[in-house]
């Protein structure tokens, strides 16, 4: 691979300053969710997996070194355009050191249910933020499917030596909380199952691996379930290798998105946006909250439904974003937060208890940056209470805990509010959207 992953030494602040309207058109970068399972897909398969459109973020690129590791050939061909020849699953090879995911909760939790399936031996690690996060919960069915935890460190957490097992049991598993990482790493194990590995979710969280179970040619069944779904796999499918095309990230749109409604005059197109009903919580919020915000030219794009998005300034008012919006919408709180500071009244946002074990402690990081900011906001429970003035004064330095999205958050809070805003380091920008920089700056915004 000839794109190298950013090892910051010294943390880099930067300040976003008020300025002139946004304006132009810009395509987010490729999906991150799909990407990180282009690459595991792409291993799991005999033959050569051709990627166009993929995310060259740290977090997505740490999982492709993970399956280079495992027997994976990996070549990038073009900016976003990737081939991978993979082992196949019957194939994989024990990787010689430490597999180290750096921020990526995504590619360690589905590279554990790779590992604790099939037969193989592997130690994951990776930077301080990672280290913080649950991994119990990945754990738990793999080990019911007969993998063994040979040594972890504090509290389940990385450092953690995975040994996968050859004939993992076919399970039926339902998910505690709604999170398509457990879904997908007890998929990704039950491929190797001889027999039929169940998934029941109380709510349907985004269904990426699910489809492209299907798209490489498993058997995989997927049936409405009370509020849920249960997700039906039959294991040992000979995956076939298909081309990926990775739509625009809508978690990463959401930045230039909501800049442009809260900063006056602002007019822009975001081009590509994948419209997957499990992802577009936050655009839904926002249309609730009266943006004005056009969806053009629905088309279908690698599988997904994608759409341009014609943003422009808007008056927002407060919201109730219900409890039940949280799986479609789980990255984008920070950044609604944001949004909910420029509209007029209360915006009550409604069980947020998985922001708690994010990247950061993302309750807490955004509560901090709104008091930085100076709005008014409560934390009661597991919800975040933002009292809108229609305006933020802005100011102060928000502590980004290495978390991308509660840096990008606040640089955009910063374009609108009265005083400039800083956050202490922007380096984990680049796990997720290493272009959020020059892209927004191309629109209009001012950063120094
Ligand atoms: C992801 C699932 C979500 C999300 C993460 C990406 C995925 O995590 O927050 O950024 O690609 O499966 P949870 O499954 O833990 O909610």
């Amino acid at each position: 691979m000839s794109v190298s992953l950013s090892h910051p030494v010294h943390a880099t602040p930067l300040r976003a300053i008020r300025g002139r309207a946004l304006k132009g058109r810009f395509r987010p970068p490729g999906d991150k969710s799909i990407s990180h399972r282009a690459f595991i897909f792409g291993l799991l398969t005999c033959g050569e997996t051709l990627v166009e459109g993929l995310l060259e973020g740290d977090d997505v690129l740490r999982t492709g070194e993970a399956c280079k590791a495992l027997g994976a050939a990996i070549e990038r061909l073009g900016p976003g355009r990737w081939r991978i020849r993979g082992p196949g699953a019957g194939a994989l090879a024990t990787p010689r050191g430490t597999l180290d995911f750096g921020n990526a909760g995504t590619g360690s939790r589905l590279m554990m249910g790779v590992v604790g399936g099939h037969g193989i031996t592997a130690t994951f690690d990776g930077d301080a933020s990672l280290r913080k996060r649950p991994m119990g919960r990945i754990l738990d069915p793999l080990k019911l499917m007969g993998a063994q935890v040979l040594s972890q460190g504090d509290g389940g957490r990385c450092p953690i030596a995975l040994r996968g097992v050859r004939d993992p049991a076919p399970i039926l598993y339902r998910t505690p909380v709604a999170s398509a990482q457990i879904k997908s790493a007890v998929l990704l194990a039950g491929l190797n199952a001889r027999g039929m590995t169940s998934v029941v979710e109380a709510e349907a969280s985004r269904d990426h691996t699910e489809k492209m179970l299907a798209h490489f040619g498993a058997e995989v069944k997927v049936t409405p379930d009370g509020e849920g779904r249960r997700i039906d796999l039959i294991g040992r499918p000979e995956l076939k290798a298909r081309p990926v095309v990775v739509p625009a990230d809508p978690s990463s749109a959401a930045f230039p998105i909501v800049a442009a409604l809260i900063v006056p005059g602002s007019d822009i197109l975001v081009e590509g946006v994948m419209m997957n009903p499990l992802r577009t919580g936050l655009l839904s919020t926002l249309l609730d909250m009266g943006a004005d915000i056009a969806v053009l030219g629905r088309r279908m794009e690698g599988g997904e439904e994608v759409a341009d998005l014609r943003v422009r300034a808007s008056a927002l008012r407060g919201v109730d974003a219900p409890a039940s919006r949280a799986p479609s919408m789980i990255d984008e709180y920070p950044i609604l937060a944001v949004a909910a500071a420029f509209a007029s009244g209360t915006t009550r946002m409604h069980g947020l208890h998985e922001l708690r074990v994010k990247e950061s402690d993302r309750l807490a990081a955004v509560a901090a940056g709104l008091s930085a900011a100076g709005v008014a906001h409560a934390i009661e429970g597991d919800d975040l209470i933002v009292e809108g003035a229609g305006s933020s004064r802005g100011g102060g330095l928000v502590a980004t805990h290495m978390d991308h999205r509660i840096a990008m958050s606040f640089l955009v809070m910063g374009l609108a509010s009265r005083e400039p805003m800083a956050v202490d380091d922007v380096a984990m920008i680049a796990t997720s959207f290493p272009e959020f920089r020059p892209a927004m700056e191309r629109l209009g915004a001012t950063f120094e």
